[in-house]
């Protein structure tokens, strides 16, 4: 019977997956790492705290009393600004945590590794990708590690586990998977689309007018996207670790429809309560702020990443300026305005909410998805050749994570 490891177990894919496992009825027993909040009371499930910046020699102390597992699902994380470092962190966490479990004789039994990163793989932050971005692109856009730019910490962690794995002996399989902007549930991670997009629209219907503006800009709400929801994820991660076509390969994981901001907005005001503005982008195309408020601008990569094959896709010369990141509302800004903040301490109070979610909003990530001015789409199409079926409707699951985020009072209650 399988049995596994949960690490980052309480953020916001690593919670998907433990949820996945307690209902995946194979696996008897589920073990779950991370620092702070305690994970699942299910009775399958024992919480354990373990540190991933601890040495090797501390992690190992802490993982003797957990019996040898036969999935690891690697989903642990910590943010940094500077990428170098971000590499350095994530980096480490993973090889000393592969040391540890080697010393602490976990290795014995282990069968599956699951390591999560994500569509940075193609430099989404960096600008535009080449769209669809597939895990057979060329090495100059799947690994983009010309001299002029920044490290990438996926590229670090993959390197460290293929590794591993080689020098023992592909003793055990691994995948890599992609997930794209994720939409689930999480207390106080670092990237949080639901909940941050939750509060803006909560606020926005308590403010005067009860106005839903989109704080992006008109490029981004016309582009198409694609999202990942992390219950798809967890259980395409469940799905790899035993297909064995799927073995020691690297994944795209995003819902499959085909969706933009101009479906999802409308939706959004209408399931909060709001209206939307007859025109959303009253100051045209040029980069100016929303009448009444401050916006954004940040010009991000000098070369987006599809420049790396511009001449290969016919568009020579096309892509010599850089991506924008442009906010008719800097969503930083408007959280500390103080009617928005009033607006939020009275739904705070009127509904009991949790003060946890405003303070840990993670207003820079949302900007930047609703921010930039080109689309992102991944193909999904290496992993339905192997037979996933599976399917997300995105709006479906924003619905489902607002509920969620209610239950936990990170949200007030709407009348559906
Ligand atoms: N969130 C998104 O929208 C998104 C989108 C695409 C890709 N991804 C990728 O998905 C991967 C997982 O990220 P995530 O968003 O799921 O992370 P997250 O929600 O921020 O959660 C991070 C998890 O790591 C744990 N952790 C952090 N530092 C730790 C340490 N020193 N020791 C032990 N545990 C530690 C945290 O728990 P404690 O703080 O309690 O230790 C938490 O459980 C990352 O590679 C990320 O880039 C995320």
């Amino acid at each position: 019977m399988p049995t596994a490891i949960v690490t980052g177990a309480t953020g916001i894919t690593g919670r998907a997956v433990v949820d996945a496992l307690i209902k995946a009825p194979e696996y008897t027993e589920i073990y779950t790492l991370s620092r702070s909040q305690k994970s699942s009371e299910h009775p399958k499930v024992k919480h354990a705290t373990l540190d991933l910046q601890s040495s090797a020699e501390e992690m190992s102390k802490a993982l003797s009393h957990i019996p040898p597992v036969t999935h690891i699902y690697f989903c642990a994380y910590l943010a940094d600004p500077d990428e170098g470092e971000a590499a350095r962190i994530n980096g480490s966490m993973l090889s000393n945590f592969l040391d540890a479990l080697i010393k602490s004789g976990q290795t014995r039994e282990l069968k599956h590794f699951s390591l999560t990163c994500g569509l940075k793989q193609y430099g989404v932050h960096q600008g535009q990708p080449k769209n669809p971005m597939r895990e057979d692109d060329e090495d100059s856009l799947f690994w983009l590690e010309q001299k002029d730019r920044p490290p990438n910490f996926y590229y670090t962690q993959q390197r460290i586990l293929e590794k591993y794995t080689a020098e023992h002996h592909n003793k055990w399989t691994w995948v890599v998977t992609y997930p794209q902007d994720v939409i689930g549930f999480a207390k106080a991670n670092f990237m949080n689309l639901a909940t941050s997009l939750g509060l803006y629209c909560a606020v926005s219907k308590e403010l005067e007018g009860s106005k839903l503006i989109f704080p992006g800009n008109k490029d981004n709400y016309l582009a198409f996207n694609g999202w990942t929801s992390a219950r798809l994820h967890a259980n395409f991660c469940l799905w790899a670790g035993k297909t064995p076509k799927a073995n020691n390969q690297r994944f795209n994981v995003i819902n499959g429809d085909t969706q933009s901001w101009q479906d999802l907005w409308p939706r959004m005001a209408a399931r909060f309560g709001c209206t939307i503005p007859e025109k959303m982008f009253p100051s045209g195309d040029e980069f100016k702020a929303y009448p009444g408020y401050e916006s954004s601008h940040t010009k991000l990569h000098d070369r987006p990443p599809v420049a790396e094959v511009a001449d290969k896709i016919g568009l020579k010369d096309e892509f010599k300026k850089p991506s924008e990141l442009f906010c008719q509302i800097d969503l930083e800004k408007w959280a500390k305005r103080p009617e928005v903040i009033q607006a939020w301490e009275r739904l705070r109070d009127r509904h009991n909410l949790d003060q946890a979610a405003w303070d840990g909003a993670t207003w820079n990530f949302l900007g930047f998805l609703l921010g930039r001015n080109y689309s992102c789409v991944a193909s999904m199409s290496k992993a339905r050749k192997l037979g996933w079926t599976g399917y997300a409707d995105t709006w479906d699951e924003f619905e489902h994570t607002f509920k969620e985020l209610e239950d936990a009072k990170m949200l007030p209650l709407v009348q559906a």
